[in-house]
């Protein structure tokens, strides 16, 4: 099975941002982390990261046609990008989206999510342990399971 993971706005500042919200470890070690993570669960997955609007349609549409799910965790596009849920709207392949913060527990914007209705589930509050989480939905959503 083949994933794309798409971090949005800010998340190549992981380890250096906020990093009592985020955690210390940054964008290489987490991906390098979940590659091998889902490596051993028979996994290949992909990771890329943007702080555009644009190019992250981009990657949902053409994960659409290439990969069998998404996992995303868009940033603050979350809270109100209608043109990143209508990408995934768009697609017919499952996507998870996940937050590494417990967005409920902080900022009323951040209570809102335009994406969730969109996606399987969320996952959201358990660090970025909630990635590796959304990576075992995502091979039980697809049928597969953990030897
Ligand atoms: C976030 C939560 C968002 O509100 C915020 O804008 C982010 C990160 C998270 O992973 O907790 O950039 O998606």
């Amino acid at each position: 099975k083949r994933i794309l993971l798409i971090n949005g706005p800010n998340l190549n500042r992981l380890g250096k941002r906020e990093p009592h919200i985020y955690g210390h470890a940054t964008l290489d070690d987490l991906e390098k982390d979940l590659r091998l993570f889902a490596s051993q669960i028979g996994i290949n997955l992909v990771c890329v990261q943007s702080n555009h609007e644009g190019v992250i349609i981009d990657k949902i549409h053409e994960a659409g046609d290439t990969y069998d799910g998404v996992i995303i965790n868009p940033g603050a596009f979350t809270h109100y990008s209608y043109a990143i849920r209508d990408a995934i709207a768009s697609i017919t392949i499952p996507t998870i989206e996940v937050h590494i913060s417990n967005v409920h527990a902080r900022e009323e914007f951040r209570h809102t999510s335009v994406i969730a209705p969109v996606t399987v589930g969320q996952i959201v509050g358990l660090g970025l342990y909630g990635y590796n989480v959304a990576i075992l939905a995502m091979l039980e959503k697809l049928g597969g399971k953990v030897e």
